[in-house]
């Protein structure tokens, strides 16, 4: 109903009278009346004069589920998206949906996470209304053994939907951190539930860093923000929905055709391959020439001595 009235009152220029609303939507002007305050109370503008109707003057800032919905060209992948003011963490949020039951392409994401967590047990920084902070639900009918490949797709659709929606290609640092001038827009968090030969779910997070913000100390220096490349104002709701567009086509792309496309996507735009590394695993610290990417989605590293290691995880650190 909400979406409905918005997307009436953005269409038209004018005024649009009470009465319209009402008929268009079949409901009582009262039922018309109260969903105008609601849309007021999540910061909407909208302007009503007596005998001409009402006007739409401004659209807050916020990721609100109908104004993404209004972007969006896909068949499940964000139809149903849950948006809170804050969460501890769009991941947990969307785990609890999920053992609830929900389907397929549902998303979660928030204005500010309290509790927004990263790779290797560190923390990310989410401050609200500085990024977008996004978790999307797969329910894929694949091996665990698949799962790193996802975090990999993951990776390609945000580039993909920043790239169609900016201009500006970032590169992707394995296993996908995305950069932009050499420092870190965004992260992806996958987290799965899974039994020993099937997975039940996978929660794909991701952060962008989109306002300037001061980024705590520890990732200052290394972390940039879209807004701070560009120089102007970014719509974080057009953003997220081309890259919920372009998710759902990876995706569909993986399913039908195997991980083969999503691969060569990866290695064009990996910025990772071929360079001099130091890669920090569980295993100790490594360097060496990192060479491919393997087939389970590990990075491959020719070490200074010579010998081909792959690793499945861990922090990648370019040294030239
Ligand atoms: C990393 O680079 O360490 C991964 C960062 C992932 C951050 C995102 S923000 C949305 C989702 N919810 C979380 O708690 N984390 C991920």
């Amino acid at each position: 109903m909400k979406g409905k009235i918005l997307a009436l009152l953005k269409k038209s220029d004018e005024y649009v009278s009470g009465e319209w609303l009402s008929k268009e939507m079949g409901v009582s002007r009262t039922a018309i009346w109260k969903h105008i305050n609601y849309l007021r109370q999540e910061g909407y503008k909208i302007e009503s004069v007596p005998r001409l109707g009402y006007k739409i003057l401004h659209i807050p800032d916020k990721l609100y589920a109908e104004e993404i919905y209004s972007l969006l060209t896909t068949n499940f992948i964000g139809k149903k998206i849950y948006h809170y003011n804050h969460l501890t963490s769009t991941n947990d949020q969307l785990k609890k949906l999920a053992d609830e039951g929900k389907g397929e392409g549902t998303v979660v994401v928030a204005e500010q996470q309290t509790a927004g967590k990263g790779r290797l047990g560190r923390s990310w920084f989410s401050p609200p209304g500085a990024g977008i902070w996004c978790s999307v639900l797969l329910r894929p009918t694949v091996s665990p053994a698949h799962a790193p490949k996802l975090t990999l797709l993951g990776a390609v659709a945000v580039a993909e939907g920043i790239e169609k929606y900016t201009g500006l290609q970032p590169g992707i640092k394995w296993p996908n951190d995305l950069l932009v001038e050499g420092k870190k827009v965004c992260g992806l968090l996958t987290e799965m539930r899974a039994e020993v030969d099937s997975i039940n779910y996978v929660t794909l997070g991701f952060g962008i860093n989109i306002k300037l913000v001061d980024f705590p100390e520890e990732v200052k220096g290394k972390a940039i923000t879209l807004e701070g490349v560009l120089g102007k104002k970014l719509n974080r709701v057009g953003l997220l929905a081309c890259i919920l567009n372009a998710f759902e086509k990876n995706y569909l792309l993986f399913l039908s055709k195997g991980f083969s496309p999503i691969r060569g996507k990866w290695e064009e735009l990996n910025v990772t391959l071929g360079k001099m590394v130091t890669v920090t695993s569980h295993s100790g610290t490594v360097s060496g020439e990192a060479v491919a990417l393997g087939d389970g989605g590990g990075l491959v590293v020719r070490t200074d001595g010579d010998e081909l290691k792959e690793f499945l995880s861990g922090e990648v650190t370019l040294s030239r």
